[in-house]
């Protein structure tokens, strides 16, 4: 087995070289069968021998300290096997491998925080017993309420600092036109149609643990910390996974719980977070207060921009909601300032939900270019046009490929935007008011390390391993795609296993990084087979063609299982972001269009048509793309027009932690929509030239039905979601 890394950038010939068969095509999901037939199996689909349920038990006060906890009635239910809330590890929150939350403490960091975990032979008597434990605390006055709590400026939280480059207060003085406003987003939870689950048992001295999660080699490493236990000690299992938008990416204190039951117990112990649950034990993006001022002339040219928000973490969380990181490559102007000021709140934890920063961050900068193209009397495009950068204007890297500007015509063209009617609610449609409105999208991209193996059995087979995740993303596909498409075989021919730590440790499914991360280490994988079949047919790589199971150079030609005699050829490949990668400003860019109907007597708003075109880099599989694209937009339409979780700025707990009141968009709120990419193969992303997909779709789309509002009813909406009393 060999193994190289090769810096991302220099692409591999054998990419290039190869037929284009199999890549990009819209292959249906390779582990669809399975799926729809019930075969894939879940994480709490799991039934071990002896296998008992687990319960968390929560803070019943949202600042504080824990007392005493009085398990009596709990233990006395029937079937309850034991109420643990004495161990040191009992974690006060979610853990990623960069940030342990506190473990063992009796502070209360936020309401519905775990104290403890109940035990029982049943789900059913798990959960009561959990509603039977007494849990006193000692409350203190809890900070509920981000308007009322100070702003922080000075701190180390996030990974995105702040940044001022020149004089952006002089330039706002000096400019011609200035425009200042004030943009509000409500907390999201990421809300995952398979419920936060995991079955954990040991195998001998093997902690395993079958979970929902999308980072599974990251999650080893939290569940080794969090337990004190040697990683090796420690397997994660996720081969399958009901969605995650972010919420999967570290590992939940019910994890860490169930594995504490299991160790004492010495039985396999499985815990399913029941929805209200998740509300409190799982992160969830904060809520923003957003101010967007700009400079320009009357040209609508940008001489100063500044994005800056402010976003909530509690004492025990270390992330911060980058709000405007997708501003900082999007529009000119020389004078520029970007910041996220923090408010300590007693709520649980913020982390990163779908597109973090970008998600919500276009939303008020792409509202704020509508609003400013309007006072210019200029069009929402020709405005973004006129501030297109030549290069990143706040890093001033070059760009690696950004064909923004021809998503933006490529959208107006498919979508009729020169039809639109600039004044505001001019068009009628019976009772209806009818606009249109459109938005940038743009998503930083990531490359991260990533290993995969690639086997090339005896009898011409391909496997392809990592322990990459497959939320619904579609990895299992676009892996059998790109070993096929360099190996020259069928992709019915390549197997692909995932999920497993044992597996190459991969990327994990987070950051939109996963699948050009993982396909760039199958690419170079498959690169050192290609290397060896090349050398047993006495040629040079670059002129063998594999095609169809067989190999040819120079008019020589032989079957692959004719090369293989009787062995398999295994590799490794290591994929890293490159020196190329850090030469260049990478991002994912796009355009939305959305037309809504406004009723003019109940405000309430239809989402009519939405469309999108979209520049990926290399689409991997344009079905599977474009199916993420589309959630995205459609999240844009959920959180435009329904998605709020409301504090009970009282207690700390959610008004509506559950889906019969948090509104997700459902099918009979979502139109048409149409998904195009522009396709240019992003050399310097990675090997597979491919940029991020999964994150990009959201940002700017709910931006985009705002504008539309806007467009039909002349109100303009600055904090989400609309309401209907907002319109009359
Ligand atoms: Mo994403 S919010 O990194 O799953």
């Amino acid at each position: 087995m060999t193994e190289q890394a090769i810096d991302s950038g220099e692409r591999p010939a054998i990419l290039a070289r190869a037929q284009q068969k199999v890549l990009g095509a819209p292959l249906p999901r390779v582990e669809g069968p399975l799926k729809v037939t019930g075969a894939a199996t879940y994480a709490f689909e799991q039934a071990p021998a002896g296998t008992a349920y687990a319960a968390v038990v929560g803070a019943p006060a949202g600042a504080g300290r824990v007392t005493a906890i009085d398990d009596a009635a709990a233990l006395a239910l029937p079937g309850v096997v034991a109420v643990i809330h004495d161990d040191p590890r009992i974690p006060a929150g979610e853990g990623n491998s960069r940030a342990m939350p506190a473990q063992g403490t009796d502070r209360i960091f936020h309401h519905g925080q775990p104290v403890a975990v109940v035990v029982a032979e049943t789900q059913a008597a798990a959960r009561e017993g959990a509603s039977l434990v007494r849990v006193h605390a000692d409350p203190a006055p809890g900070r509920f309420d981000m308007e009322t709590q100070p702003v922080r400026r000075d701190h180390k939280l996030g990974f995105l600092p702040a940044i001022e480059i020149g004089d952006v207060d002089a330039a706002i003085a000096a400019a011609p036109v200035v425009f200042d406003e004030h943009y509000a987003t409500p907390v999201h939870f990421p809300a995952a149609l398979e419920p936060h689950a995991s079955t954990v048992w040991f195998d001998g001295e093997v902690l395993t643990v079958r979970s929902s999660n999308q980072v599974i080699g990251g999650a080893r490493e939290t569940i080794a910390k969090a337990m004190g236990l040697p990683a090796e000690r420690v397997r994660v299992l996720a081969p399958y996974v009901g969605g995650g938008f972010g919420g999967k990416t570290g590992v939940g204190p019910e994890v860490i719980l169930a594995a504490i039951a299991a160790e004492r117990l010495g039985r396999p112990v499985k815990v399913a977070l029941p929805r209200r649950d998740t509300a409190y034990l799982v992160h969830h993006r904060s809520a923003t207060v957003q101010q967007v001022r700009i400079g320009c002339d009357h040209d609508g040219v940008i001489t100063a921009f500044e994005h800056t928000g402010t976003a909530a973490q509690n004492d025990d969380g270390g992330f911060l909601e980058p709000i405007p990181f997708g501003s900082l490559p999007l529009y000119g102007g020389a004078n520029r300032r970007f910041r996220t000021d923090l408010v300590r709140l007693d709520l649980p934890a913020t982390g990163a939900v779908r597109a973090p920063g970008e998600a919500i961050g276009t939303f008020a900068v792409e509202c704020a270019m509508d609003e400013l193209a309007e006072r210019l009397g200029i069009d929402p495009i020709e405005l973004r046009r006129r501030n297109e950068p030549d290069r990143d204007p706040t890093n001033g890297k070059p760009f690696s490929t950004r064909r923004l500007t021809d998503c933006y015509d490529e959208g107006a063209r498919r979508f009729g935007w020169p039809d639109r009617v600039p004044a505001p609610g001019s068009v009628r449609d019976g009772e209806w008011l009818v606009g249109i409105g459109m938005a940038a999208a743009l998503r930083g991209n990531f490359t991260v390390e990533a290993s995969a193996s690639v086997r090339l059995g005896a009898d011409g087979r391909a496997t392809v391993a990592c322990d990459m995740t497959d939320i619904g993303t579609g990895t299992y596909t676009i892996l059998a795609q790109t070993v096929a498409e360099v190996l020259g075989l069928d992709p019915a021919q390549v197997d692909v296993r995932l999920g497993d730590t044992d597996l190459p440790r991969s990327a994990g499914s987070g950051g939109s990084f996963g699948a050009g991360s993982a396909a760039s280490a199958a690419v170079l994988a498959c690169e050192d087979i290609v290397v060896e079949l090349a050398r047993r047919m006495n040629a040079s790589p670059d002129e063998l063609v594999l095609a169809d199971g067989r190999a040819s150079a120079d008019g020589r030609d032989a079957t692959l299982v004719e090369l293989l005699r009787g062995e398999a050829i295994e590799a490794m490949g290591k994929s890293s972001p490159g020196a190329q990668a850090k030469k260049t400003s990478q991002a994912s860019h796009g355009a939305h269009f959305a037309e809504v109907a406004v009723n003019a007597v109940t405000g309430e708003v239809r989402v009519r048509r939405m469309l999108g075109v979209f520049d990926v880099g290399r689409v991997l599989n344009r079905a599977t793309a474009a199916n993420q694209i589309v959630g995205g937009m459609v999240w844009g339409v959920s959180y435009a027009l329904g998605e709020a979780a409301v504090v009970d700025t009282r207690s700390g707990r959610f008004v509506n932690p559950d889906f019969g009141e948090y509104h997700v968009a459902v099918n009979a709120d979502v139109p048409q929509i149409e998904c195009h990419f522009i396709e240019e193969i992003d050399d310097a992303a990675n090997q597979a030239g491919a940029k991020g997909v999964g994150e990009l779709g959201i940002s700017g789309a709910g931006a985009a039905v705002v504008n539309a509002i806007y467009n039909a009813t002349g109100i303009r909406v600055r904090d989400v979601p609309v309401t209907l009393d907002t319109l009359l």
